[in-house]
């Protein structure tokens, strides 16, 4: 229990980088909260028009998930990387640095992703390209991945990550409410379109 605490603990530390504030911030963008959704994520800095923020933000919200599964998984059991995931996703999701108001997840899901199930990334990649292609909406395609992603960790036998990701794909659609909202009545933003 000790070392599945301080697992969680450490994820969430990680987690809590928000790594689109972060670096909006240093190019001299402001705030990107008041900006598009006001979220602090890839989707809504590419929003400021700037790509490479935006893709940058991307892989550094979803590497501090890959990292906490990662660095606990070399020093403990596989249920403490667990841990470390389901924290590093909290963390970013609830940030204590922001008041507790953080991202909605799609990336730091992505990135526990990667760490313990590299294959179900292809598949969650390809679903989300896929929906975003012909959608351009990022958040119906991530709901879509996501609420995909535990049947299919399912079906390769990660009893285990399936179940964690039942919690994360659950958490991710609740952050996405009012996305699901906007998307119901027409008005959300497509990808790329300026905020
Ligand atoms: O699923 C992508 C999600 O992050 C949407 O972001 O900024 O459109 O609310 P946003």
């Amino acid at each position: 229990w000790p070392f599945l605490l301080a697992a969680l603990g450490l994820g969430y530390l990680l987690g809590s980088i928000p790594f689109g504030l972060i670096l909006t911030r240093s190019a001299g963008l402001g705030d990107v909260r008041s900006i598009g959704s006001g979220n602090i994520g890839a989707t809504n800095v590419l929003r400021t028009g700037r790509k490479g923020l935006a893709a940058a933000t991307l892989v550094g919200d979803a590497l501090k998930g890959t990292a906490a599964v990662l660095i606990v998984g070399r020093f403990g059991a596989p249920e403490a990387a667990l841990a470390a995931g389901l924290g590093a996703f909290l963390g970013h999701l609830f940030p204590v640095w922001l008041g507790f108001k953080g991202g909605k997840g799609v990336a730091t899901f992505l990135g526990v992703l990667l760490a313990l199930a590299p294959l179900a990334v292809l598949a969650f990649a390809a679903i989300w390209l896929g929906l975003a292609f012909l959608l351009r909406y990022s958040s119906a395609a991530a709901l879509a991945a996501s609420a995909a992603t535990p049947a299919l960790l399912w079906a390769m036998g990660e009893t285990r990550a399936a179940l964690l990701f039942v919690v994360l794909a659950l958490l991710l659609w609740w952050k996405h409410m009012p996305n699901i909202r906007r998307l119901m009545d027409g008005t959300e933003g497509r990808i790329g379109q300026k905020g």
